[in-house]
């Protein structure tokens, strides 16, 4: 029986049920990215978008950094021992005083992509989804994003490559970071698409300038440098690139040189002739860079969007009735004009009931990768569902057009447990407030008023 139970559990077509806090929030990182919104990616929009000295006109930018740091983060990986990989380790002032780790670009992606670390995000997750979002932000193709990296707790080995090494040690390290020469190629062609050398970093590859478009002097890869595409192929290969690790004046520093024609120029040529067989080999070299991680983490699947998403659920006790605030999001629904979605809901007093969510209050948005529609629970924008509070919400399905959605017979299961009660008071407009907290003791609710609303200043 327990077997059966537990097959059933895992036989629904989502990779996760909700709610699952933790995958709720990448899930919204990845998926939820509008021009001028307040996330990750409004860190790369536009491209050129770069936070450190010199803004736009530094000749830097974020989404470069960022793929940048991803790299340098993983390239202590040792494949056999199982150590180094995706971790932020990079984060420790150890690793970035390392030659081998020059410039300011590790400081300035961690002062960003940090900051989006949360109990549920590490910052070896904020590194990887910097990546995915500057990538796909950029004009780059989708890179299958898995959650779950653990923070180093100290630096790890040296081990990143540097220009002056030579070729049979470039291969050494991409092997022992598992990657083949082929893919070595490639991961530094899909990494410098992006960016350049910077003067300060490293003088003798980038010469000072004196552009003021480009105040930190830095020699771009390929002349579309805040852009995913195959340019860094293409001139290559035409013989026109600048790139100063290929035509830098001292040969021995020519590391790209010397990688791009390790094959004959086999894979380089390739790449030149076809923007697509580029774009997906990168989405899968990029997709594993992220995902080399010491050995004992485990990461997620890979987060798709959800097909159905309830979001912000929030109670407010109010006497006797309960507000039932919150928002429900489909992804990918055909336009139908016609369209009648219903919020049914069992209750804690064994009733079956339901809700027209009023198509006026959709909104709908087209996200990344497909197109988002919301409808907001009652018929007004925060009004709610007005329920009976004894009765309360034990579990929540959707009918859309009469096709029901339940996660496969489970359900979107809702925590009623605690409201907030209107007797809850706000002073000023600063954070200064008393939150009265309801507690579901069976099948009523318990106030619990710790103090008198008063002003915090009486
Ligand atoms: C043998 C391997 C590699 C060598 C020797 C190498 C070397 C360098 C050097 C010297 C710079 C200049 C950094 C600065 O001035 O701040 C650079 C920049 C960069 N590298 Fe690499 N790299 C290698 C592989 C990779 C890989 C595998 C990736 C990612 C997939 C990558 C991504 C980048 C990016 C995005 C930049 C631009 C950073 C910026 O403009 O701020 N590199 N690389
Ligand atoms: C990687 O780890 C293996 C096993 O511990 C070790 O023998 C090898 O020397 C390491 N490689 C490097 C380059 O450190
Ligand atoms: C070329 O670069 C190497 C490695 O940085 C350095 O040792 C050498 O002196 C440089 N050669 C010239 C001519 O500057
Ligand atoms: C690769 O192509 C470049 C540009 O055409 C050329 O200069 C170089 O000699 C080639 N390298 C090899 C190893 O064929
Ligand atoms: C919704 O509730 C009404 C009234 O309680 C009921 O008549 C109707 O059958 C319900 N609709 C569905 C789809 O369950
Ligand atoms: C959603 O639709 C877009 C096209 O509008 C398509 O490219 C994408 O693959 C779809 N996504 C999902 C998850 O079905
Ligand atoms: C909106 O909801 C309220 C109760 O929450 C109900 O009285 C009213 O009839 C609804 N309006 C419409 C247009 O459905
Ligand atoms: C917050 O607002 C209250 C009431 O307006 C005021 O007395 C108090 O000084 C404010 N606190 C801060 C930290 O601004």
């Amino acid at each position: 029986m327990f077997r059966l139970a537990l097959l059933g559990c895992f036989a629904t077509a989502n990779a996760y049920l909700w709610p699952n806090p933790a995958l709720d929030q990448v899930e919204t990182i990845l998926y939820e990215i509008l021009p001028g919104t307040t996330g990750i990616a409004s860190f790369v929009q536009p491209c050129d978008t770069f936070t450190g000295t010199g803004g736009t006109t530094s000749g830097r930018s974020n989404a470069a950094d960022w793929i940048r740091t991803a790299y340098h983060d993983m390239a202590t990986h040792n494949v056999t021992a199982g150590t180094g990989g995706l971790d932020a380790s990079i984060r420790f002032a150890e690793e970035q005083a390392r030659a081998e780790n020059a410039g300011d670009g590790f400081s300035n992606t961690l002062t960003v992509l940090a900051g989006f670390s949360t109990r549920y995000v590490s910052v070896a997750d904020t590194l990887a989804l910097g990546t995915v979002i500057a990538v796909e932000e950029c004009g780059g193709p989708q890179i299958p994003y898995r959650a779950g990296r653990v923070d180093a707790t100290e630096a790890n080995l040296p081990g990143v490559p540097q220009p002056q090494d030579p070729l049979q040690s470039h291969i050494a390290t991409f092997a022992r970071e598992g990657f083949t020469q082929t893919e070595m190629i490639s991961l530094v062609a899909c990494g410098h698409t992006f960016g350049g050398v910077t003067h300060s970093a490293f003088p003798t590859i980038a010469p000072a300038l004196t552009d003021p478009l480009n105040t930190q002097s830095v020699a771009h890869f390929d002349t579309t440098n805040v852009h995913f595409d195959n340019n860094v192929a293409t001139e290559y290969i035409s013989g026109i690139t600048q790139n100063p690790l290929v035509v830098g004046s001292n040969d021995t520093t020519n590391s790209d040189k010397r990688i791009f024609g390790s094959d004959g120029n086999v894979t380089m040529q390739s790449f030149a002739n076809s923007p697509d067989l580029f774009a997906s080999t990168c989405a899968t070299l990029l997709a594993r860079m992220l995902d080399t991680v010491p050995s004992g983490v485990e990461l997620s699947d890979v987060i798709t969007p959800m097909p159905v998403k309830p979001t912000t659920p929030i109670f407010t006790l109010d006497g006797d009735v309960l507000k039932f605030t919150g928002r429900v999001r489909f992804w990918n629904l055909t336009a139908n004009a016609n369209r009648v979605v219903l919020l049914l809901w069992d209750d804690h007093h064994g009733g079956v009931r339901n809700s027209t969510l009023l198509s006026s209050l959709k909104s709908s948005t087209t996200y990344p990768y497909g197109v988002a529609t919301s409808f907001i629970f009652g018929n007004s924008s925060d009004a709610g569902l007005s329920l009976d509070a004894a009765a309360g919400i034990k579990t929540m399905r959707f009918s859309v057009d009469g096709e029901l959605q339940d996660q496969g017979g489970v359900g979107f299961a809702v925590q009623d447990g605690f409201a907030f009660s209107t007797t809850s008071c706000f002073f000023g407009n600063n954070a200064t407030a008393q939150y009265d907290v309801a507690v579901r003791v069976l099948c009523f609710y318990s106030l619990a008023v710790l103090t008198q609303c008063r002003s915090a200043t009486a």
